[in-house]
């Protein structure tokens, strides 16, 4: 059985208070909800205080990242290791977003290498992959899907994707209200799990695949009714506590 993942990326904002305001509204409404795991990616910035706000309330969330550069150590100014990641609790690290290929030209290749960084070092990849909205008028959804996968697949093997978190997410839907449908996610998520099972059917039952995307507390419920809808990559409705929290519950 797959256990959803619930993950808030909190992109480009927050502030100190911000982060304590979430944590603190996000863990009492939270508790005593079982069977979802919840994962938030605050800023790097605000690590280290989400992992000392976590640690105090002795919370289940897990603490995640938006990103992670592909040298351990060094002249590399401004990059973020893995260990330094691993260093402030974070677990789950988002790589392959929309906005990082688009606004830092980040290929399939680096984003690839990105992820065997990741399990390297142990941590959880949560890779994004998803088409722009030309591609899918296009009706070429299912092939960059499976071209973004094969990155990874190609060159470290199916069995790469045991133990990481596949988040697709339509760049058209991305904080744009405009939604996917529960049913057309589904029908590309069973497509991205069939395009997985060709290599492994044991990978692909295992994998857990998010939708992303618009997703709010009133739409929520009808991706996680679908049989390969893992749960969800949250942004603009993981900046409010009682959004958020309505969505994992959901799951
Ligand atoms: O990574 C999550 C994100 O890209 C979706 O954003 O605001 O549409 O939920 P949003």
């Amino acid at each position: 059985m797959r256990r959803p993942l619930v993950m808030g990326n909190w992109k480009l904002n927050g502030s100190k208070a911000m982060v304590a305001d979430l944590i603190k509204g996000l863990d009492a409404q939270l508790a005593g909800v079982e069977g979802v795991d919840v994962a938030i990616a605050p800023p790097v910035m605000y690590l280290d205080l989400a992992e000392q706000l976590l640690g105090k309330a002795e919370s289940k969330i897990l603490l995640g990242s938006q990103n992670v550069d592909v040298n351990a150590s060094g002249a590399f100014t401004g990059d973020i290791s893995p260990e330094m990641l691993k260093d402030f609790g974070a677990t789950h690290i988002i790589i392959g977003h929309s906005e990082r290929r688009d606004y830092h030209a980040e290929s399939d290749e680096y984003v690839a290498k990105k992820f065997a960084f990741l399990k390297e070092h142990g941590l959880v990849p949560v890779l994004c992959i998803g088409e722009s909205e030309a591609q899918n008028e296009a009706g070429e959804t299912v092939a960059v899907c499976a071209r973004q996968l094969d990155a990874v697949i190609n060159t470290q093997g199916v069995e790469a994707l045991n133990g990481a978190v596949i988040a697709y997410e339509p760049i058209w839907a991305i904080g744009t209200g405009k939604a996917a449908t529960a049913e057309d996610a589904q029908r590309i998520h069973a497509e991205i799990r069939a395009h997985i099972a060709a290599k492994s059917e044991e990978v692909a039952k295992n994998v857990v695949i998010q939708y992303g995307g618009s997703v709010k507390p009133e739409n929520a419920e009808a991706y996680f009714a679908q049989p390969d809808i893992d749960g969800a990559l949250v942004g603009g409705a993981a900046l409010n506590a009682e959004s958020f929290a309505a969505i994992a519950k959901a799951a």
